[in-house]
């Protein structure tokens, strides 16, 4: 493994989530001012719970931090619940002491959605750097909706989702017209920009592409293969996930 990638193997999900905890945690005490990027999806559900209960028995503060999410589907209302809003809501925000006015997704709402992505670019870098960015990665290796072929010095923008992408969020949707095709996601160029990523990995079917991605060619084809060049990248994984890793 190469030095700038730290992988912490655990033996299930319920440990993986609590690793990615105390490593997210530790890093809001270090910086209780800082800014800190989130991702939705099935896998850092767990690490939002253990947060949760940290604040709760251990008064970790969220007080001071301002938050940046990776994306959001569009068209889609706030209100709605399969909203990435209504995501960190559920999860995370709704129970924790985050100052709401500091909480920043993509509006899936906005009359003109590359507007609102160059607008959303434009609010992180008045953020200044992200201490760290949670990362989740898709079978087909996107981080945020960057799906594969997309520039590596791409910022937030409006993007079509793939077939593998809506196929693999469909479970969320039990009435299909209510899938959104469009997103508006965070771009590989600003990804990268933060001082560590903690990337999030679960599960058998996750091992091929973890592989690919930490060990294949970095090409834009595999677009999670570019944290091959980030400085700091802690990847936390269930065993099955690690299965393939040498
Ligand atoms: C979510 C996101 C996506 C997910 C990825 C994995 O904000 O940007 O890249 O991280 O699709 O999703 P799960 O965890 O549901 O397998």
């Amino acid at each position: 493994m190469q030095p700038n990638i730290r992988p912490e193997i655990e033996t299930n999900y319920n440990t993986m989530s609590k690793k990615g905890a105390q490593i997210f945690a530790q890093k809001i005490k270090d910086h209780p001012k800082g800014t800190f990027g989130f991702a939705t999806g099935s896998t850092p559900i767990g690490l939002y719970k253990e947060l949760v209960d940290m604040h709760k028995k251990e008064n970790l503060d969220f007080s001071g931090i301002t938050t940046f999410n990776l994306d959001e589907y569009y068209p889609i209302k706030r209100e709605s619940e399969h909203s990435y809003y209504y995501f960190m809501q559920k999860h995370l925000f709704g129970h924790v002491n985050v100052d709401q006015s500091q909480v920043f997704l993509p509006d899936g709402a906005a009359q003109n959605p590359e507007e609102e992505a160059q607008a959303y670019e434009t609010k992180i870098h008045q953020s200044g750097n992200f201490i760290i960015q949670i990362l989740g990665i898709g079978l087909n290796g996107h981080i945020g909706f960057n799906e594969p072929g997309e520039s590596f010095v791409a910022e937030t923008r409006y993007v079509p989702l793939t077939e593998i992408t809506l196929n693999a969020n469909a479970k969320h949707f039990p009435n299909p017209a209510d899938m959104p095709h469009h997103a508006i996601t965070m771009g590989i160029r600003s990804i990268m920009m933060a001082q560590h990523i903690l990337l999030l990995v679960s599960g058998e079917a996750k091992a091929a592409i973890l592989r690919d991605s930490l060990f294949g060619p970095i090409t834009p084809l595999v677009p999670a293969s570019v944290l091959q060049l980030h400085p700091s990248v802690i990847v936390v994984s269930d065993k099955e996930a690690a299965s393939l890793l040498v």
